[in-house]
């Protein structure tokens, strides 16, 4: 009887328990807008970039990069430090206003949150463009 009471008070829950809890969390938050693994990595980026690089991963990766599987093309053209350097103002702007086919993120994202786009977009480096479906 009393070795009985002893096992039961004995069991508690192991703290890697814990930790396979919290990175279990993570991964589902991580992976609600994953189009790449490193989705979320800030690696040797600046707060600002890795800022932009959330919000461009939120809100453009689904026209500006290419799908996981089928990566052969992609809505709008492919986005680099090419696109934006020197260009900023235009850029911005760009951003901003959208076009035909673009939407405009002037009420959708604050103007902090478009300049740190426009700071992460500068660390990515020139892909093999993809042509947009006509
Ligand atoms: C609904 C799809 C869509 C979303 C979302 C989108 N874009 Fe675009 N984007 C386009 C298309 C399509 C073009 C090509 C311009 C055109 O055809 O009107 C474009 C063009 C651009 C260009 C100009 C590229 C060039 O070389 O002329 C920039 C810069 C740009 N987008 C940035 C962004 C940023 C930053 C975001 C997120 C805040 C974003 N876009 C979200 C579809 C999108």
């Amino acid at each position: 009887m009393g070795s009985q009471g002893q096992m039961l008070g004995g069991r508690r829950l192991p703290a890697s328990g814990w930790i396979l809890f919290a990175m279990a969390m993570f991964g589902i938050f991580a992976g609600s807008s994953l189009p790449a693994q490193d989705a979320y990595r800030k690696g040797s980026l600046t707060d600002a970039e890795f800022n932009g690089k959330k919000m461009f991963q939120q809100r453009c990766a689904v026209c500006h990069m290419p799908l996981v599987i089928d990566d052969s093309r992609t809505w709008g053209p492919a986005l680099s430090a090419e696109t934006v350097t020197g260009k900023e103002p235009v850029v911005r702007e760009f951003i901003r206003r959208g076009t035909v086919r673009m939407p405009g993120f002037q009420y959708g994202l604050e103007p902090q949150e478009i300049d740190d786009i426009i700071t992460y977009l500068k660390t990515v480096k020139k892909t093999e463009p993809k042509k947009a479906p006509e």
